[in-house]
């Protein structure tokens, strides 16, 4: 079991382009869906913590399970503050926010709670080997607007603290490994649905946009080998007897917890205008 740290992070995202990497557009507007992504998937990730609390009996799983819970709910705001400077800008995108969180409250309303814990523990247990990926080239992916750049390194290397409590809490509470598994396509399939419905509000926002841009992912070409661990890390993290305390983590992790650590801004910590290393202090 790991500590997980709360960390309040005072994000400011005024005027930030849609396009805030212009060496890797494709990549901008990928995490651009993840952005408005996790403002829905991350408030139902909450609201399953919140009703699975009362049925948690070990005090170190419900520690977990409400850090965790601190922890998506700050992650969700901070994305929400980015999508907001994004709407402000450009209106018609607050239907793609708008879509999210509905396709996730349709979610909560119609599946029971073990579903949700179930479809929680799933995902978050992809995200590791698909969040190592990118932090071992982030050079390639985040040198762009270093504000949206640290938004998004802070969440996956939360993401890689925090990646046993969504199956620890699942497991103590039902624990039943097939009905977790057997479903984990029709997770991905929701969560196809949401992006999709994101992709297609981004697309009438931008009509500009060609569908190249709109539906490719990055510029830059993952190496053949680092991507085929990570598909094999994904599809290992399925196995009933994965326990993601044991997956192989980025150095980047070890990297941004120090720098964070430090007092450094980590609202600026990578990327174009980074201030790495100016404590938060001097660089308010
Ligand atoms: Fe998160
Ligand atoms: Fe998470």
């Amino acid at each position: 079991m790991i500590d997980l740290k709360v960390r309040r992070i005072p994000f400011d995202f005024e005027g930030v382009d849609f396009i805030w990497n212009k060496n890797n557009p494709e990549f901008a507007i990928t995490m651009n869906k993840l952005s408005f992504f996790a403002i829905g998937f991350e408030k139902y990730i909450c609201q399953a913590m919140r009703d699975a609390e009362p049925l948690i009996t070990d005090p170190r799983v419900l520690q977990e399970a409400r850090d965790f819970r601190a922890q998506e709910g700050l992650h969700s705001s901070a994305h929400r503050k980015h999508c907001k400077a994004l709407i402000a800008q450009t209106p018609a995108l607050q239907s793609a926010l708008d879509r999210c969180i509905a396709l996730y409250d349709e979610l909560y309303e119609a599946e029971p709670l073990k579903y949700h814990l179930a479809y929680t523990g799933g995902l978050e247990s992809i995200f590791t080997p698909s969040f190592k990926l990118m932090l071992d080239h982030k050079e390639h992916l985040f040198n762009g607007d270093a504000r949206v750049a640290s938004l998004l390194l802070w969440h996956f290397c939360e993401e890689i603290e925090h990646r046993s409590s969504g199956l620890m809490v699942y497991d103590h509470v039902y624990g039943n490994y097939w009905y977790r598994v057997s479903r984990f396509k029709g997770f991905m399939a929701h969560v196809g649905k949401v992006i999709g419905a994101i992709t297609e509000e981004f697309g009438k926002a931008f009509p500009e946009l060609s569908p190249e841009l709109l539906n490719g992912n990055s510029n830059f070409k993952m190496p053949f080998v680092a991507k085929m661990k990570s598909a094999f890390g994904i599809t290992m993290s399925q196995m009933p007897w994965h326990n993601p305390e044991h997956q192989p983590l980025p150095k980047y992790f070890d990297e941004w917890s120090g720098i964070y650590d430090s007092g450094a801004d980590v609202t600026r910590v990578f990327g174009e205008g980074s201030t790495t290393g100016q404590p938060l202090a001097v660089a308010a």
